[in-house]
């Protein structure tokens, strides 16, 4: 299953949509941008009074093969030529995340001066480019700190220290920053983190079925309490953001989870119920509670009593707490039922969803989310196409995964669906959570035996470049225009 999350991540899908369109077919308020997160781009992780959070402590015990964030994309120090380079590209917003141990050190109380002078200026230097900042609070990084003291996210203490440090960053930047979010990919923070344990906090249960060590942890109860929390601690941050500071700061909250989209493999009503059952289990799981103010139906008749409940009064609280769905998509998966993974007595999270995937658009998913949940306001925060890091410039296979999702969002948002921005993953080569610096989603190659760490544009950024300020002769007809325009670009840009 680990290898699965890995694939499915990872797996690039081609989707047949609209292939002739341009940025003027998008709404104007539409906004299109680029993704980034504090541990994965900023480095200067023991610099300026930044105390670790669990991804220092989880990378530097050697579970990345060595790789580290200490020094990432050193966008810490990089800040102004990387918004330099958004704005050559045309980017029109910006998503980013906030180190919570930079803020708050001691994950509570002090404000770090040094960090809150960061991310002033980062914000700062993005407006007066006019690029608009999408920040968001929690990219898997919780200060080491607080999982020492109570475990993090297994104990509801985590709630009311998350309310506090929301706080702290809407008081202090929310005059300038538009969007937040209060968690990045909730739903696989908790799968990865407190299920297969193959990310921090690193918890599951021994014996592992992925074959890791698990000293510490229990995946049968473990992840389902600590999303519980999540909700909570989101729910919490979004009501205090309603109630205190939208009236004058006029921005918008909401979450994000990353969501396949998972399609029977075959007409059998068993695997059309097991897709159905994959999907809530994976963002029904998020989503649900906050539309309807309950865990999915498929997910409490099989989690059973493991599943954590809310009263009455939490739920009320946490639905509805959002102005905005943030997705996270990649790839689409088809989903069998497999009845036999009830039998396990001892069950985790994959068991108790007794569904087997095998992987092959995000059309369908918008549908769906339009169908189920009301039709919200949804950014597309991530999407991007994984290829080795260092083999090439020339990055055909992501122009051509690009060129097809952003056709299908825009047939998405002709059949109805109200998504308001789309960012890709990632702005720059930088850390990745599943495998450090083996591989890239960036737009803009940064070569790390470069002293400098010098940012090198890929054709990708080009052919965004070219899409996002509507160039004469660039209005993507077709693949083979836009191959012919991009090899003289590769040839004029990098190869002289
Ligand atoms: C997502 C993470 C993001 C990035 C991409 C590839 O799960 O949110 O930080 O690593 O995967």
């Amino acid at each position: 299953m680990l290898r699965l999350l890995v694939l499915l991540t990872n797996l690039a899908v081609l989707v047949l949509s609209a292939d002739k369109f341009s940025r003027d077919d998008f709404p104007p308020d539409f906004v299109f941008g680029a993704s980034t997160s504090a541990y994965q781009i900023e480095g200067a992780a023991n610099q300026d009074g930044r105390t670790p959070s669990i991804w220092d402590t989880f990378a530097q015990a050697g579970n990345m093969h060595g790789a580290t964030g200490d020094t990432a994309c050193d966008g810490y120090h990089k800040y102004k030529e990387d918004v330099q380079l958004m704005r050559d590209t045309g980017l029109e917003a910006y998503r980013f995340s906030i180190s919570w141990s930079r803020l708050l050190p001691n994950g509570r109380g002090t404000i770090n001066p040094k960090g809150l002078q960061y991310y002033n200026n980062l914000i700062n230097e993005l407006i007066s480019h006019g690029i608009q900042p999408h920040v968001t609070l929690h990219h898997s990084d919780l200060p080491q700190t607080l999982e020492d003291e109570y475990g993090g996210w297994i104990s509801r203490k985590s709630v009311k220290d998350f309310e506090a440090y929301a706080d702290v960053c809407f008081r202090k930047f929310g005059d300038r920053v538009p969007y937040w979010t209060t968690f990045n990919e909730a739903n696989v923070f908790v799968m990865g983190g407190y299920d297969a344990g193959n990310l921090p906090p690193q918890r599951c249960s021994s014996p592992s079925p992925y074959g890791l060590n698990c000293s510490r942890g229990n995946s049968s109860i473990e992840p389902y309490l600590a999303a519980h929390h999540i909700l909570l601690a989101h729910a919490s941050a979004a009501r205090l953001y309603k109630n205190k500071y939208q009236d004058r700061q006029h921005g918008f909250i909401g979450i994000n989870v990353l969501a396949y989209w998972f399609v029977p493999l075959t007409n059998s009503s068993d695997d059309q119920i097991a897709a159905q059952r994959a999907n809530d289990f994976f963002f029904g799981w998020i989503l649900d509670p906050l539309v309807f103010g309950e865990y999915p139906d498929a997910m409490k008749k099989n989690v059973g009593s493991r599943m954590p409940i809310f009263t009455t009064a939490e739920s009320n609280w946490i639905k509805g707490s959002f102005d905005f769905l943030g997705v996270n998509h990649y790839s689409t998966s088809y989903a069998k039922d497999n009845p036999s993974s009830l039998k396990i007595k001892k069950r985790d999270f994959f068991a108790d969803m007794a569904v087997e995937f095998s992987t092959w658009g995000l059309q369908e998913l918008l549908k769906y989310i339009k169908r189920v949940y009301g039709n919200p306001p949804v950014y597309i925060h991530e999407n991007g196409e994984r290829m080795i890091r260092n083999l090439t410039l020339e990055d055909w296979p992501r122009v051509e995964y690009l060129h097809a999702y952003i056709g299908s969002l825009l047939d998405a948002l002709r059949n109805g669906s109200n998504t308001k921005g789309y960012f890709i993953w990632s702005l720059l080569d930088l850390f990745e959570l599943l495998d450090g610096f083996e591989s890239g989603y960036g737009l803009y190659f940064v070569d790390l035996d470069d002293p400098d760490l010098k940012r090198q544009p890929k054709l990708s950024a080009h052919w965004y470049s070219h899409f996002l300020k509507r160039s004469k002769g660039m209005r993507l007809h077709g693949l083979t225009e836009l191959g012919m325009n991009l090899s003289a670009l590769s040839r004029s840009h990098f190869f002289q």
